[in-house]
């Protein structure tokens, strides 16, 4: 969306400071022994306490068959996004991503973040830092005047040289108004190409990153995108206004 009145900023910048607080409260609760399910009953019952909505839940996609079942998306090791809570429990060594969206008020605020399941090796702990910085250098350029694919191409260009690579087929997105709004925001691109970055504009940034190849296939669940060569895969995201100042992170803590 583009946020044109100050009511809606004000709205926006409650959501995310809601969404922000809960996300972060979920990653503390991942610890070896605990269920993906566990992490998916705590962040939605801290939502509905909060008096806003999990946007997830009940949320179908474009493409997609089925409506999401669930409020939070727990994404385990070579599972990139979307990956579905379940019985299964963590284990010391795994990565976890979570991704939450709520509507609060009529806006949508979108995050995601990824952990280690107790103390990381040190290549594993390089891999989820460089993911999350590649993050800051995208935000970096949601700028007024700047074009969408000034963001991915340097988010690749920093992500590749650390010898990682950028999933292709999963983006970004505008929010503010839905889970899913236009422009898509590729991780990937060409200085100077796509949309023109606006003032107002409410966008969710989003690298996914393997250690390993880009390639990506979605798992018989009909939900989960994993790394094809098995790989693991990182993902961080913030929603951000674009602001004449410049990119105001929405979701930061
Ligand atoms: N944050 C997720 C994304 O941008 C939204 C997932 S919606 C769901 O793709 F329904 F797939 F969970
Ligand atoms: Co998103």
């Amino acid at each position: 969306m583009i946020a044109r009145s100050e009511n809606e900023i004000k709205k926006l910048r409650e959501a995310g400071g809601i969404l922000a607080v809960i996300l972060n409260d979920v990653a503390k609760k991942v610890v070896p022994g605990i269920s993906t399910f566990e992490l998916d009953q705590y962040a939605e019952e801290a939502i509905l306490k909060s008096g806003s909505q999990p946007s997830f839940k009940g949320y179908r996609p474009w493409g997609v068959a089925t409506a999401y079942p669930a409020s939070l998306c727990v994404s385990v090791n070579d599972t990139v996004v979307h990956g579905l809570p379940s019985q299964r429990r963590l284990k010391e060594g795994e990565i976890i991503s979570l991704d939450l969206g709520l509507e609060w008020q009529g806006l949508f605020v979108d995050a995601a973040l990824t952990v280690s399941v107790g103390i990381p090796l040190p290549e594993i702990k390089r891999f989820l830092e460089i993911t999350k910085h590649s993050l800051d250098i995208g935000v970096e350029k949601a700028r007024v005047g700047n074009h969408i694919g000034d963001i991915g191409a340097a988010i690749a260009d920093y992500a590749e040289k650390a010898g990682y690579s950028i999933i292709r087929e999963l983006v970004g997105h505008g929010v503010g108004e839905a889970v899913h709004e236009p422009p898509q925001i590729p991780n990937f691109g060409r200085p100077g190409s796509g949309p023109l970055i606006l003032e107002g504009m409410v966008l969710a940034i989003e690298p996914m990153v393997s250690l390993g190849k880009f390639d990506v296939i979605l798992a018989d669940d009909g939900w989960s995108w994993k790394t094809k060569d098995g790989s693991l895969a990182a993902h961080f995201e913030h929603t951000i206004l674009v602001t004449k100042e410049g990119p105001e992170i929405l979701t930061k803590i």
